[in-house]
């Protein structure tokens, strides 16, 4: 199962293409925003995933785990999150999104991810409020970055690979 959090879009988007490619190694996968999860008893590996606001992972992902944790502690999970300080790839960047990573995981000391990984996201400001668009421009120019849509499928592609590798996923 693939449970998500998204507020733009662009992480529920990257969850549909992790499961599409799990799919194509012919393994049943769900793929669903995390307050819709009813229940992850019948699963054998899940992969969390949120965008990162505020310094922060949305609130909706360790309220899921904290409700399905005696499950969760007892099964494979990987977790991954979305963010603009991954867009750049030198040191600062690199220490800031391994930040997020770390501060989002200390939010679910009990779960011991097997694989965690960090992607660039989507920033889309048609979609932000005048006050998060003030903010991430302010943010965004002391970055010297553009807003745009920074998602490079092909590490998510080898991420998901490499999830492959670690876990033994149950064949359809
Ligand atoms: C209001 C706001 C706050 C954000 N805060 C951060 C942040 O603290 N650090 C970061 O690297 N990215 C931050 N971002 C970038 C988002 O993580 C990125 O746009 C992500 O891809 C959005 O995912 P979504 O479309 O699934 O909501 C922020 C974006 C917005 C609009």
């Amino acid at each position: 199962m693939i449970g998500y959090a998204s507020k733009h879009g662009s992480t529920a988007e990257i969850a549909d293409f992790i499961g599409k490619e799990l799919k194509s190694k012919k393994t049943t996968v769900d793929i669903q925003p995390v307050i819709q999860v009813e229940s992850v008893e019948n699963y054998d590996v899940v992969i969390i995933g949120s965008p990162i606001y505020y310094g922060k992972w949305l609130a909706e992902i360790p309220e899921f785990v904290e409700i399905n944790l005696e499950k969760l502690i007892n099964i494979p999970v990987a977790c991954f999150i979305t963010c603009m300080a991954a867009i750049k790839t030198d040191e600062d960047n690199i220490k800031e999104a391994n930040g997020h990573l770390t501060k989002s995981l200390a939010q679910i000391p009990r779960i011991k991810p097997f694989k965690t990984g960090y992607f660039a996201g989507k920033l889309d400001y048609k979609k932000c409020t005048l006050i998060e668009t003030i903010l991430m421009k302010v943010i965004m120019m002391w970055k010297g970055a553009e807003a745009g849509d920074y998602r490079n499928w092909s590490i998510i592609k080898s991420w998901t690979s490499a999830v492959l590798n670690v876990v033994e996923l149950p064949e359809s």
